[in-house]
């Protein structure tokens, strides 16, 4: 296993690529079960996660392959509908291939995900959505089951205790797209990897009204052909190299960035007193005076985004003064709170509400990275520390960040991956 090591007290700064976003390849790999075309995304990073997607296309006899920042699937006439537990336990979001098998194949059998280090995660929006459109749902063995042959156009409010969610909306949008009739998704998640998951299904003829809204209107049609499309830019590592920029007083400017994905970000961090403003094709964060403490609640786009959440604990923790995180996604995402405190950070977890007084400096130390978003957290610490912080168990990263060290090495940190002893 690798872990990153890094000196930190480095001012960054220089551009960086943001690469194409995880979270919107995913369900739009799942997406090409939907045909029996081919089909080509584009700007995919190359990340574990995808590795693990096209595993699971694999074993359902369809061909796809990664080659650079592109992925081809060749679904023609597969026949297969379970996606087993060793592939879906590597990744949650596997999940999303429900929706499509059962709307290609009209019936599915994908392991039940299970929860996971950021907290329990249930799957009753998914079920609720595939069952508005007549899908006989069963938990058998640990498996969903699904029996999609008498599916038709339903009508569905699919919120739940945390409102609205992205892969359930994903799910019953791509099963709707091919079932009989007129669907209405009430409450659709409305995230940006959402409409771009609707922008490729529009490309493979799917008709689809309220892209981006929090109403979806799908007309289900016979067939769909395969579609050519290129990924929106990651808004998350985007956010992240611009908490780089903050947290180690650098200039960064960040190319792809769209600052339409970013408003409740820049919005909180212009408002502390960081410089963001657009450049062509991008965005440039520069610090430019010392920043005020924040005051920050995670909630479904466009709201704050939870998978930033972790990233601002790192800034917060260095910012004079007290700031304070709520988190109201996932109450339980803060296991990063202990290994801050490793490297002398001052927070005091109140309910889902982290309480965090700035101090003057972190010090290196070895810290455990416990999930994706994590990490990156601890890759901002280790940044700002003073002396050598080693980042253990990066495998995390690997799934969600591409070549950070690298990026961040030619932004001027002096980082390394090393193998563990
Ligand atoms: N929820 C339910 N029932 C469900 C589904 C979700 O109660 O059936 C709850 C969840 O427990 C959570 C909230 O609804 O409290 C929102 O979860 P959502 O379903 O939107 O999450 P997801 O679709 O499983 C995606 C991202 C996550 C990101 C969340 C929230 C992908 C592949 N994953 O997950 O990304 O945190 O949306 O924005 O798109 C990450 O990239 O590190 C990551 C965890």
């Amino acid at each position: 296993m690798d872990k990153l090591v890094i000196e930190g007290g480095r001012r960054l700064s220089g551009t960086v690529t943001v690469s194409g976003a995880k979270n919107a390849c995913l369900p739009i790999i799942a997406a090409t079960l939907l045909t029996d075309e081919r089909s080509v995304i584009r700007n995919v990073p190359s990340l574990r996660d995808m590795a693990t997607m096209v595993k699971i296309l694999r074993n359902f006899n369809v061909k796809a392959h990664q080659e650079g920042d592109k992925i081809t699937v060749e679904p023609a006439g597969y026949k297969k509908y379970t996606a087993p537990y060793d592939l879906v336990s590597t990744m949650r979001a596997s999940i999303c291939v429900l929706g499509p098998l059962l709307a290609k194949q009209k019936r599915a059998q994908v392991s039940f995900p299970g929860g996971c280090i950021i907290g329990p995660r249930p799957i009753d929006l998914h079920i609720k959505g595939l069952e508005a459109l007549g899908a006989k749902i069963k938990i058998e063995r640990g498996y969903v089951i699904a029996d999609g042959s008498r599916m038709k156009g339903g009508h569905v409010y699919l919120g739940g205790h945390f409102g609205s969610s992205v892969l359930a909306t994903a799910n019953t949008l791509m099963a709707a797209v091919l079932t009989k009739g007129v669907t209405v998704i009430e409450n659709a998640a409305c995230e940006p990897e959402v409409a771009d998951l609707v922008a490729f299904l529009m490309k493979m003829g799917a008709k689809i009204k309220g892209q981006g809204t929090h109403r979806l209107v799908i007309e289900g049609v016979k067939k769909l052909r395969g579609a050519d499309h290129s990924a929106i830019p990651d808004r998350i590592e985007a956010g992240t190299y611009i908490l780089a920029a903050a947290v180690t007083k650098g200039d960064i400017t960040l190319k792809n960035a769209k600052m339409e994905h970013l408003l409740a970000l820049a919005d909180i961090l212009m408002e502390s007193g960081l410089s963001i403003t657009k450049v062509p094709n991008g965005l440039r964060a520069r610090y430019v005076k010392k920043l005020k403490p924040m005051d920050v609640t995670t909630l479904p786009y466009p709201g704050f985004p939870t998978d930033m959440q972790a990233q601002f604990m790192s800034l917060m923790a260095v910012t004079g003064g007290i700031s304070i995180i709520t988190e109201k996604i996932y109450p339980e995402r803060f296991i990063h709170i202990a290994e801050l405190g490793r490297m002398g950070a001052n927070i005091l977890l109140e309910g889902p509400s982290a309480i965090v007084k700035g101090v003057k400096r972190l010090s290196g130390a070895d810290v455990m990275a416990s999930d994706l978003r994590a990490s990156a957290a601890l890759v901002l610490a280790g940044l700002v520390a003073e002396g050598r912080t080693d980042v253990h168990r990066i495998y995390h990263l690997d799934r969600g960040y591409e070549r950070i060290e690298e990026k961040l090495g030619r932004l001027g940190a002096k980082i390394r991956r090393e193998k563990e002893k």
